[in-house]
């Protein structure tokens, strides 16, 4: 299958997301080299891998926060080695982002963190306060959107920011170690919240380094390794009431799985 994904190439209708023999080199060191992958449209990717193997240099790729020093990225047919700095907005507009750190601006409410995004963007009022209610009901934060960020759990404000992400309708969602900062049963419910975003057809790619939540992760898992992709496995895709969780983990320790 993880084959058959790279066959696909930049040229089927399909494909979102392409990398061609990338190398990315910061100053002298490599961060990554001849990396070849292609992401079809609604698809959901792990991207996992060793501290400082590269999964956060290959979002910054996609986002052209960071070109390519050989190789193509391409997004949604926009092309690394042609892409002009005033068309990077227009690829921005494609792409939500999440991070480790949640980075909510702390003095604003729920409410204003996620309208904010869209400001900047140009959406007319009346729209802004649906898509602000859509948004926020799909993270379940609705009836808490005029809390500031601190008054809030981590996994709350990760939701948020989650939310924040998706206000523009991004056809693509990037989260860097999303739940990098959250304890298990909080990092399966963020991962739960991906897959409902998933499954509205969004394509979303979240890098971790958490071994609990790339054993238990039924979609396509691509592992980074000093710099090169040396795995990419589609797997089975699960009922996801059946699959095993984090959760039963901790609850149900007695519980043997294979
Ligand atoms: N701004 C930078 N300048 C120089 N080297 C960098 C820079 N950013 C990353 N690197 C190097 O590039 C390599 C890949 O880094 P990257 O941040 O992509 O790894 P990562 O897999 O996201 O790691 P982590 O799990 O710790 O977040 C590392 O060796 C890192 O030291
Ligand atoms: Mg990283």
């Amino acid at each position: 299958m993880a084959a058959e994904a790279i066959q696909k190439g930049p040229l089927d209708p399909r494909t979102i997301i392409s990398f061609y023999h990338v190398e990315l080199r910061y100053r002298d060191q490599a961060a990554l080299s001849d990396v070849t992958f292609s992401i079809t449209n609604g698809e959901f990717v792990c991207i996992t891998g060793p501290s400082g193997a590269g999964k956060s240099s290959v979002l910054r790729l996609i986002t052209m926060d960071l070109f390519p020093t050989k190789g193509q990225v391409v997004v949604r047919g926009m092309v690394s080695t042609k892409m002009k700095r005033s068309r990077i907005p227009h690829l921005r507009r494609e792409i939500g982002f999440v991070f480790q750190d949640f980075r909510l601006l702390e003095d604003r409410s729920v409410y204003d963190n996620v309208a904010f995004a869209q400001l900047v963007v140009g959406v007319p009022k009346a729209a802004r306060i649906k898509n602000v209610m859509r948004v926020l009901t799909q993270v379940g934060l609705w009836n808490k959107r005029d809390r500031l960020p601190q008054q809030l759990s981590g996994g709350e404000q990760q939701r948020v920011a989650i939310a924040r992400a998706m206000v523009n309708s991004p056809k693509i969602l990037l989260a860097d170690e999303p739940t990098g900062n959250l304890d298990p049963v909080t990092a399966q419910e963020i991962i739960d919240l991906l897959f409902r975003i998933n499954d509205g057809g969004t394509c979303v790619l979240f890098s971790t380094h958490d071994h609990e939540i790339v054993k238990t992760f039924g979609r396509r898992v691509m592992v980074v390794k000093d710099g090169g992709l040396v795995s990419d496995e589609q797997r089975r895709v699960l009922d996801r009431d059946q699959a095993p969780r984090l959760t039963d983990r901790m609850y149900q320790p007695e519980v043997q799985r294979d």
